[in-house]
């Protein structure tokens, strides 16, 4: 490979879950520390960071075909890094199949992306998907900038094994970041302009540590130290598995003002025999149970949750049990997927694979179900006041759009700016979103 000058604007694309997100924004800001500023808008960049999602399907065609695509302005192509969970799953084809391509960075190796660009700058090609448990965070610099609503990756990685899933391949082991490095990044967030974290994991609730004090403490008992930070107004965490669910995360909803009144729990399915298939070791009655005891604990929180349709042997029969739960828990929000095999994982393996149609089918009406539901919550929420946390100028003057505290989009019309808490009166819902009126500051 020839030898080029080094880059000098950046530009990081993420595919996937906030955590790629979380990981796209750190890389950003390494990059950023090393000189390099962001592509303007509308230019290509000197050093493009493909930073991609491996969950389902056509995720690698993507990347090359999105490779294929990079040109800059004057024809040449920028250098090409691709990092992410395809990074982590197929760096060595992409290496051999994508000779544009400089680098390969796993995500538990990207603190390391300086030093690689380094080797391309001499004109080599770099690979590294280690995954060395916990070395990355300590070795990324402080945050510096954040928007109103952040995230802060706490946990990463899953030991679950979920027949269906890869990223148990892609992100390792099981890991909680330490609870002092947690405190000390959520601050410097503050410091930067959050207002509300949404902590991230892929088992954000089998996150554990010690406190300041050497107590082990769980996930509520850290939700507890960071409301206690005072410029952070909402917390929120995501994503949650069944299993790891504490008494303490459940009374932290009834007891922390700050702790947002949103749960996303991921069922996948309402049959046992799916569940049990795709190893998720819970019913679809221990997760009912357990909603009602967040119901109980906080009885306006919002429900969310993933499905897959489709699943090797998925009958009509057990379907229509999907359909049963979903009618039984009302989702205020949801996602929804057709079965994806992915490469490696024991259920690709599996007999009886669904046919596209019968999925396709399938998916329509547990989408309807649940776009049924979502409008009734938003529809059932006109009437109520509530704070909302303006995260950006609407498409009028003069509107904002923010979240409430169910985490619904709101737009409105008044005097505000990003960043700011405004109690405002729901006064319209549609199936996406609400609109709202400021509610007047009592006279003094
Ligand atoms: N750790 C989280 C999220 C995992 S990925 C959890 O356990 O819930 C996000 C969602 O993608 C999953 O909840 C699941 O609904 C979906 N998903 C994962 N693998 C998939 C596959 N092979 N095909 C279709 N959907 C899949
Ligand atoms: Fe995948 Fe299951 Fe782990 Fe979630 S819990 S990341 S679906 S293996
Ligand atoms: Fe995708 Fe990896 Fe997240 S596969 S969903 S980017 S953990």
């Amino acid at each position: 490979m020839r030898q080029s000058p080094p880059p000098r604007t950046y530009r990081v694309k993420s595919f996937g879950c906030q955590m790629n997100v979380y990981d796209g924004e750190r890389m950003a800001e390494l990059l950023a520390d090393r000189g390099l500023s962001p592509a303007p808008e509308g230019q290509e960049a000197d050093l493009v960071v493909l930073n991609t999602c491996h969950i389902r399907e056509k995720a690698a065609e993507k990347v090359y075909s999105d490779i294929g695509r990079l040109r800059k302005e004057d024809g040449t192509r920028p250098l090409i890094a691709v990092a992410g969970c395809v990074a982590q799953a197929e760096g060595e084809e992409i290496m051999a199949r994508a000779p544009a391509v400089s680098l390969v960075v796993g995500p538990q190796a990207y603190h390391r992306l300086p030093e690689m660009l380094d080797k391309a700058a001499r004109g080599e090609r770099a690979t590294d998907t280690d995954m060395p448990a916990d070395a990355k965070f300590a070795a990324l610099p402080a945050r510096r900038k954040a928007g109103p609503s952040a995230f802060l990756t706490v946990q990463e990685g899953c030991d679950k094994f979920c027949t269906y899933c890869v990223v148990p391949y892609t992100r390792g082991a099981e890991i909680s970041r330490p609870f002092k490095d947690l405190v000390e990044e959520a601050r410097r967030l503050a410091e930067a302009g959050a207002r509300e974290i949404t902590l991230l994991g892929q088992n954000v609730n089998a996150w554990s540590g010690e406190d300041a004090k050497g107590r082990a403490i769980g996930l509520d008992g850290l939700i507890r130290v960071l409301a206690g930070i005072p410029e952070i107004a909402r917390i929120r965490y995501t994503t949650s598995h069944p299993n790891d669910m504490s008494d303490g995360l459940i009374a932290a909803h009834g007891e922390v003002g700050k702790l947002m009144p949103y749960l996303h729990l991921p069922v996948q399915s309402g049959s046992d025999r799916v569940l049990k298939a795709m190893n998720r070791s819970h019913t679809a009655d221990s997760y009912l149970a357990l909603l009602d005891r967040f119901r109980a604990a906080r009885p306006d929180i919002a429900l969310s949750g993933d499905f897959i349709v489709g699943f090797p042997g998925e009958t009509e029969a057990e379907f229509e049990e999907t359909l049963q739960l979903v009618d039984a828990v009302r989702y205020a929000a949801a996602f929804s997927f057709k079965y994806s095999p992915r490469p490696g994982t024991p259920a690709a393996r599996m007999d009886n694979q669904v046919p596209a149609p019968v999925m396709d089918e399938r998916l329509q009406r547990l989408q309807a179900a649940l776009n049924r539901d979502q409008f009734a919550f938003n529809l059932a929420s006109v009437g109520r006041s509530c704070e909302v946390l303006v995260e950006r100028k609407g498409k009028y003057p003069g509107q904002w759009l923010g979240k409430s505290p169910w985490l619904q989009s709101v737009h409105f019309e008044g005097e505000a700016a990003i960043g700011d808490l405004v109690s405002v009166e729901l006064t319209e819902a549609g199936p996406n979103s609400l609109h709202g009126r400021p509610l007047e500051l009592a006279a003094v």
